[in-house]
């Protein structure tokens, strides 16, 4: 099943390293946000989205890219995010928009990710060396039980 990871991973590359493990596991192409060629698109059978969360959602640039793709049928897709409270329910917005332009919602996994925003600099941010190791390994075990059409 040909399949793209595409992450967008600006702060300090927490969402980087859950997108590597997810593509090794899946042997799925990967590519940033900004690599990605939206015209070839269409060749991908499954593609994974993920960033970071900022204010409570997936990057703006995620949703922009999303919302200029064509619709879409028979397209499978899965959501990933690293934040520092890690909340499950950060990947609804985005999931909802992909619903929308008609893919298939596989597979959501969200993990913690070291958070420097705002009043946490102070401290050193919180979730510090997050994503982890069990992290990634549980970022693998997603990916490995995700429905392989
Ligand atoms: C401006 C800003 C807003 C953020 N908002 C949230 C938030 O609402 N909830 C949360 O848990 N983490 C929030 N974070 C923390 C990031 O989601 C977290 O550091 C994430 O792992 C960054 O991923 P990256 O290193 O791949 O960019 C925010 C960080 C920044 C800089």
């Amino acid at each position: 099943m040909k399949t793209l990871v595409l992450y967008k991973s600006l702060c300090h590359g927490n969402t980087q390293k859950v997108a590597a493990v997810i593509a090794e596991t899946l042997k799925a192409e990967i590519k940033t946000l900004e690599d990605t060629d939206r015209e070839r698109i269409p060749e991908y059978e499954m593609i994974g989205f993920g960033s970071g969360i900022f204010y409570q959602k997936h990057h703006k640039t995620l949703f922009d890219f999303v919302e200029s793709l064509p619709e879409t049928k028979n397209k499978q897709a899965f959501v990933f995010s690293t934040s520092g409270l890690c909340l499950p329910e950060f990947n609804t917005p985005l999931e909802s928009v992909l619903k929308k332009k008609g893919f298939q919602i596989t597979g959501s996994f969200a993990c913690k990710g070291w958070d420097t925003w705002g009043p946490y600099k102070l401290v050193g941010g919180i979730a510090k060396g997050r994503p982890d190791e069990s992290d990634l390994q549980l970022a693998r075990e997603f990916a490995a039980a995700l429905p392989l059409k």
